[in-house]
């Protein structure tokens, strides 16, 4: 990465996406200040401690906060005029949780628009980065606008972020595409300034509401691809073909691309049940049914309960039977337990009557936090002892790596239930079990 080529940045909020976001911004050569309300956060990220699990963070943030590109502060004034540095891009990376009904929450939004507006010094460029619905930009503008008692001139931009936990930084650095909407050819300059050492990317300049909307849309679409196919896996199931096959067959055609096809059980984690709530709602609020997105969201919670069948099936009555769940994060690589599918199965299988053994590599200490309950072993042995059937929940590098005549050994009955097709039918069957995994034979 270039050095120093990029300008001065506030980044609030060290959730996933700011902190993930503000330090690569930084490692593009970018003076970047990452700014949280939270002390203890921020006392930590001094320290070099990182308050969430993502691959490869630790050490770039060591590495840029040694290089004197990268910073924290606890405060928005702070973080806007920083050892006599002006930042000429304040991004916004808050959370927006989702509210009862589906919709966002974005009062921390809000907050954060009177505080950047009551400290701005000059022409600045405030960029929103959380996920938010049409519009958010809209509102951050008339509240900067409200609260600008020295008239200063700005610019409010959005710049989604397309990060899979997990591999956040990777998607970063390396982005397929990076969106920026725009109000204004001086905002649009600042930004390419900023994203200037990956301008071997392609950059889609559009107006602020596409830009919001590319965001919803992309998610939706995502999440609609996902129970697409777990919808196939359903009727491979009955008809006894092989959803792999399908999928492949599927995703060889051009237009439809083999990226998430993979069936499994459901999708979880913060971005896609929370987008296709939000936007589902934002199109109900301008008068748009987009049942669609309902279908897609019925068809998630269904799936999650395939893997409670499947148990039923096979141990009849679930009274005092042991099921032992490998993984419990949403997806591998991740200590995020947020909509995990791991929490409903546990929920409904536990109200059956079952006793649960859980382990995951890393989303122990959060999933403590949301699962009531439960053994949590200490690890994938422990875990599969005296259970009567084990449930693969996450496809962790780890559980392809078992030793299985030790499990066979440890476990009361062999009957694994396979909710990520991570496991060879042929072998594992060979090996002794009951396997059953979803949509093959
Ligand atoms: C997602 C989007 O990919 C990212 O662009 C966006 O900005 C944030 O949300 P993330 O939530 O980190 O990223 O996870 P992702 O890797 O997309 O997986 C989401 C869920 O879908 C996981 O539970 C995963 O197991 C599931 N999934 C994914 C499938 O079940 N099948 C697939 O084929 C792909």
């Amino acid at each position: 990465m270039k050095k120093n080529t990029g300008i001065n940045l506030c980044m609030i909020g060290t959730g996933y996406v700011g902190l993930v976001s503000g330090a690569c911004l930084a490692e593009m050569g970018n003076r970047v200040v990452c700014v949280d309300n939270n002390l203890e956060k921020i006392k930590m990220l001094q320290k070099g401690k990182m308050p969430i699990y993502e691959e490869g963070l630790e050490e770039l943030v060591d590495k840029n906060v040694k290089s004197g590109r990268l910073f924290f502060a606890s405060s928005i004034k702070e973080g806007m005029m920083h050892k006599g540095h002006r930042a000429e891009a304040v991004f916004i990376a808050v959370g927006t949780p989702p509210r009862e009904d589906g919709s966002a929450d974005l009062s921390a939004i809000e907050k954060v628009s009177r505080e950047i507006a009551e400290n701005m010094t000059d022409y600045t460029v405030i960029v929103e980065k959380s996920t938010v619905p049409v519009e958010t930009c809209l509102w951050i503008e008339k509240t900067v606008t409200r609260h600008n008692k020295k008239n200063i001139p700005f610019d409010v931009c959005s710049n989604p972020e397309f990060l899979r936990e997990g591999v956040a930084i990777e998607d970063f650095l390396n982005p397929d595409r990076i969106v920026i909407g725009v109000p204004s050819k001086k905002a649009e300059f600042v930004l390419k300034k900023v994203y200037s050492a990956l301008s071997k990317y392609p950059m889609l300049v559009t107006d602020v509401k596409s830009a919001e909307l590319i965001k919803h849309a992309s998610n939706s679409f995502l999440s609609t691809k996902i129970s697409f196919i777990n919808a196939v896996a359903n009727i491979c199931e009955r008809t006894g073909a092989n959803v792999e096959d399908v999928a492949r067959g599927m995703g060889l055609d051009k237009r439809i691309g083999p990226s998430f096809l993979k069936a499994g059980i459901g999708f979880g984690g913060f971005c896609f049940p929370k987008d296709l709530e939000a936007f589902y709602w934002l199109a109900k609020q301008k008068g748009y049914n987009f049942e669609l997105l309902k279908n897609v969201k019925e068809i998630n919670e269904t799936q999650k309960m395939w893997i409670v069948e499947k148990v039923q099936q096979e141990m009849w009555n679930m009274e005092g039977k042991t099921v032992a769940f490998l993984g419990l994060a949403f997806k591998p690589l991740t200590d995020d337990m947020r909509f995990a599918p791991s929490t409903d199965i546990a929920k409904e299988l536990i109200k059956r009557g079952a006793r649960i053994r859980a382990y995951d590599p890393v989303s122990m200490e959060n999933a403590k936090k949301s699962m009531k309950g439960i053994y949590f072993a200490k690890d994938a042995y422990d875990c599969v002892k005296g259970a009567d059937c084990i449930c693969l929940i996450t496809e962790w590098k780890e559980f392809a790596e078992l030793n299985f005549s030790r499990v066979l050994k440890l476990v009361n009955h062999p009957i694994m239930i396979d909710g990520r097709n991570l496991y060879d039918p042929d072998k594992m069957r060979t090996m002794g079990f009951t396997y059953i995994s979803v949509g093959r034979k």
